[in-house]
C-alpha cells in the first residue's frame, strides 16, 4: 500500500509497511499514540518525497547493529527490524549534535528514514531509529512535535508524566508536545523507531 503506483523506494516502503502493521496492531483504539501515528502513515500515503542523494554515514555503533535486530521481538517487529536491516547501509548515522562526550558521542546514532536529512527527503514527518550500545543513557531532550516509539529491543523511557517504563514487546512509549523525555539501554544493545507528525 506503501508501493504501488507511488514511486517510493521500494526499500523504504517496505519498511512502512512493517511499521505501520507493528505499531498498529499494538496502539489501543483511541490512543494518543495512535491518532499520532495514524496521521505520520496518512501523510506517508498521501505523498511520496523525494529519495535522497547524499551518501550514507557510518557510526562506530553500527557494529552491534545486526545483532540486535536478529533477537527483534514479536513476529511483527521482527518484520520491522528486517526491513530495516535492508535500509541500514544507506543511511546516515549520527550522534545527537550536543553529544561531546567522546564515549557517548560514539555509543550511540539516529538515523532519518522518512524526514529532513533521511532516505526519502521531507518536512511533513519524521521516522527514523535511534541505536545505542549496552548501558547507555540518551539525554533528556524536547521536541515540538508529539513523537511515538516502536522498541524493537528492551530499553527503558522516561518523560515529565511517566516513570521509567519498558514497554515490552507489546507496548508503545507516547511523549506528548514538548514533554522533556529520556531513555536509556540495559544489558544488550538498543534498537527503538521513532514516528513524529512535524
Ligand atoms: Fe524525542
Amino acid at each position: 500500500m506503501f508501493r504501488s503506483g507511488s514511486g517510493r523506494d521500494h526499500a523504504v516502503a517496505d519498511f512502512l509497511a512493517a511499521l505501520e502493521t507493528a505499531v498498529m496492531a499494538d496502539a489501543p483504539e483511541g490512543s494518543e499514540e495512535r491518532g499520532a501515528a495514524a496521521l505520520v502513515f496518512d501523510r506517508c500515503r498521501r505523498r511520496t518525497g523525494a529519495v535522497a542523494a547524499s551518501a550514507p554515514v557510518e557510526s562506530p555503533v553500527c557494529g552491534v547493529l545486526p545483532g540486535a535486530l536478529a533477537v527483534a521481538q514479536p513476529a511483527l517487529r521482527q518484520a520491522v527490524a528486517e526491513a530495516l536491516a535492508a535500509l541500514a547501509p544507506r543511511l546516515r548515522w549520527k550522534p545527537r549534535a550536543s553529544a561531546t562526550d567522546p564515549a557517548f558521542r560514539d555509543a550511540h546514532a539516529n538515523a532519518t528514514v522518512l524526514g529532513p536529512g533521511g532516505i526519502e527527503e521531507r518536512e511533513d514527518v519524521w521516522i527514523g531509529v535511534t541505536l545505542m550500545a549496552p548501558n547507555v543513557d540518551y539525554p533528556e531532550h524536547s521536541h515540538p512535535p508529539e513523537e511515538v516509539y516502536l522498541a524493537l529491543t528492551p530499553g527503558e523511557w522516561w518523560n515529565a508524566r511517566m516513570d521509567w517504563t519498558d514497554p515490552g514487546p507489546h507496548g508503545l512509549i507516547y511523549n506528548p508536545p514538548g514533554i522533556a523525555h529520556r531513555m536509556r539501554s540495559g544489558e544488550t544493545p538498543f534498537v527503538a523507531v521513532w514516528l513524529l507528525p512535524s
